[in-house]
């Protein structure tokens, strides 16, 4: 796990970051064009969602084909030169593997389908109930039933995601050695990462039951046979390869099983993403509301995750922004009137803390959130279902799209903005989802020009590299109920790296404890001019400052 501390992870969404034959939809040749602007940035490893065979009704996430590159994208020789080009700058790549579910679409499940019995063992298929209803109450996580009918067989296949990704049963030995062959396939390929799409769901039961509402989730998640599969899995595909890099998604975990999944010593993953940390803007666990986020749950939660994950010897990747999920500037910040301070701080708060940080495509340009207002402009199948819920719940259309553009999947998948010019660059032709119009003044062109967010971004990834202590050093969040503050010390040796940001727009003063006061302070990196430590410290609108104490 050494090899993985210091290094630091670019997501891009293929489908919006680099058109290059005017289809409206980014493409490998796209992404080969941009690895100069990557190797700038400081990047080791791109992860990229994914780019196989699929009818795209989840964008990519529900597979036809997990061997093939859909055309859209490119040919397996454009990937091929892509790895070999990447590997020349010393960027490796990161493939998804969405080995929960596959589209029904797949071959396997047009064959279970025609009837063969062999197939049908595949996926989840279960009779209805006795009195007809659904043979369990869960919900698909895009809304609706979690179950749809198989055909006119009278049963009915398990989809905890869209209707077309039905769920695959990992408890027959066949499937798991299906889905190994293909991670396999991708690493003799010369894949050095993968990312495992919700690989915690992968565990029901034999026998499903009715869940009594809020118990849904643990019916299916972090069951402890998903431990043993990931094992198995280590085993036949990555583990047998030196310094392969992997990352589970994991659905509404917690830090006991997160620790269980990244501990090196049980040789199941290098790290996994949690997203707790991006729920404090749900009002009661619901996503689709619109509520002021909770600072101070923010805060308790990612210590929790910071000393929990060090106590247990796991490690986690840091992150504000996905592709699931809205720009963490609109949503922890104020864009519009501290837009390089807002994106500086931000990032200075993860990239110094004990994981591995990933940056998110436009993130190190300072792209937010779009401003669209009508439900047509957005793609997203679930942005849809919410839409359509939040109208029947009696919402307004004006009431509902507040809530969309702020919560909306696809506020992170528009176009990554390249320069000023129509479409942002992205395109020539029309982009599959709408550009932004601040693309006009946030673009890349500007922003390597004269812009400040991209050279901090530079220097947070290199410091990293230069600072064992920020790649390895000990975690304890301090100021814990401070309300405006965010503030924790890593520490290694005799040194103490001190770091605190300010997540509020105002100037703001507060008292430091005097063990950080007497020692010697260095002044290492921050976001306004440098500024001296001393106990009674006054921070301005998202300022983040970080000192070196000895
Ligand atoms: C993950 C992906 C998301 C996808 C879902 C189902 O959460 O990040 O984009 O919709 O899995 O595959
Ligand atoms: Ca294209």
């Amino acid at each position: 796990m050494e090899h993985l501390k210091d290094k630091v992870i670019y997501q891009l969404y293929p489908k919006s970051f680099n058109d290059t034959n005017g289809d409206g939809i980014g493409d490998i040749r796209g992404i080969i064009e941009k690895l100069d602007y990557l190797e700038q940035l400081g990047i080791d490893m791109i992860w990229m969602n994914p780019i196989f065979v699929s009818p795209q009704k989840d964008n990519g996430y529900d597979i036809t084909d997990y061997y093939q590159i859909d055309p859209m994208f490119g040919t397996m020789e454009e990937l091929e030169e892509l790895i070999q080009k990447a590997k020349e700058k010393n960027i490796e790549l990161m493939f998804d593997m969405v080995l929960n579910h596959t589209s029904i679409t797949h071959e396997w499940f047009q064959r279970a389908l025609a009837g063969e019995k062999k197939y049908q063992d595949f996926y989840i298929i279960r009779p209805a109930k006795e009195d007809g209803s659904l043979p369990t109450n869960w919900e698909s996580k895009f809304g609706g039933p979690a179950w749809e009918p198989f055909g006119d067989t009278g049963e009915y296949y398990l989809h905890l995601y869209d209707v077309t990704q039905a769920d695959l049963n990992w408890r027959n030995p066949e499937v798991r050695k299906e889905l190994y062959k293909i991670v396999n396939f991708w690493l003799e390929k010369g894949m050095t990462g993968f990312r495992f799409d919700v690989l915690n769901v992968i565990g029901k039961d034999e026998v499903l039951v009715d869940s009594t509402g809020d118990n849904e989730k643990s019916l299916y998640t972090d069951t402890p046979i998903v431990h043993e599969w990931v094992q198995e899995m280590n085993r036949e595909s990555f583990g047998a390869h030196e310094n392969i890099i992997t990352v589970g998604e994991m659905s509404s975990t917690t830090v006991e099983n997160g620790i269980l999944y990244s501990d090196p010593a049980r040789n199941e993953l290098s790290m996994i993403f949690s997203f707790h940390h991006l729920k404090v803007d749900y009002e009661n666990g619901e996503k689709w509301t619109d509520v002021p986020f909770d600072f101070l749950a923010l805060k308790q939660i990612l210590d929790e995750w910071q000393a929990g994950m060090q106590k247990g010897n796991g490690w986690n990747a840091l992150f504000w922004n996905n592709h699931d999920q809205p720009r963490a500037n609109s949503r922890f910040g104020d864009p519009e009137k501290y837009p390089y301070e807002t994106a500086t701080m931000l990032a200075q708060t993860i990239h110094l803390l004990r994981g591995t940080p990933y940056i998110y495509q436009g993130e190190e340009i300072g792209m937010t959130n779009p401003d669209f207002n009508d439900i047509s402009e957005y793609v997203d199948v679930e942005s849809h279902n919410a839409y359509e819920s939040l109208r029947l719940a009696g919402k307004t259309h004006e009431e509902a799209m507040t809530i969309i553009k702020q919560k909306s999947r696809d506020t992170s998948r528009i176009p990554m903005q390249w320069d000023s010019s129509l479409n942002a660059g992205f395109t020539t032709g029309t982009p599959w989802l709408k550009v932004a119009d601040n693309s006009s003044h946030i673009n890349v062109e500007k922003e390597l020009a004269e812009g400040r967010i991209f050279p901090y971004y530079q220097q947070l990834i290199r410091l990293r590299k230069e600072m064992p202590i920020i790649a390895d050093g000990s975690y304890e969040g301090i100021l814990l109920d401070d309300p405006e503050v965010f503030a924790y010390v890593r520490e290694k040796e005799d040194e103490k790296l001190l770091v605190l940001s300010h997540f509020y727009g105002t100037d703001y003063a507060f008292t430091l404890p005097e063990e950080f006061t007497t020692a010697e302070a260095k002044w290492l990196v921050g976001n306004y001019e440098e500024v001296p430590l001393t106990t009674e410290m006054t921070l301005r609108p998202y300022e983040t400052v970080a000192f070196l104490l000895e």
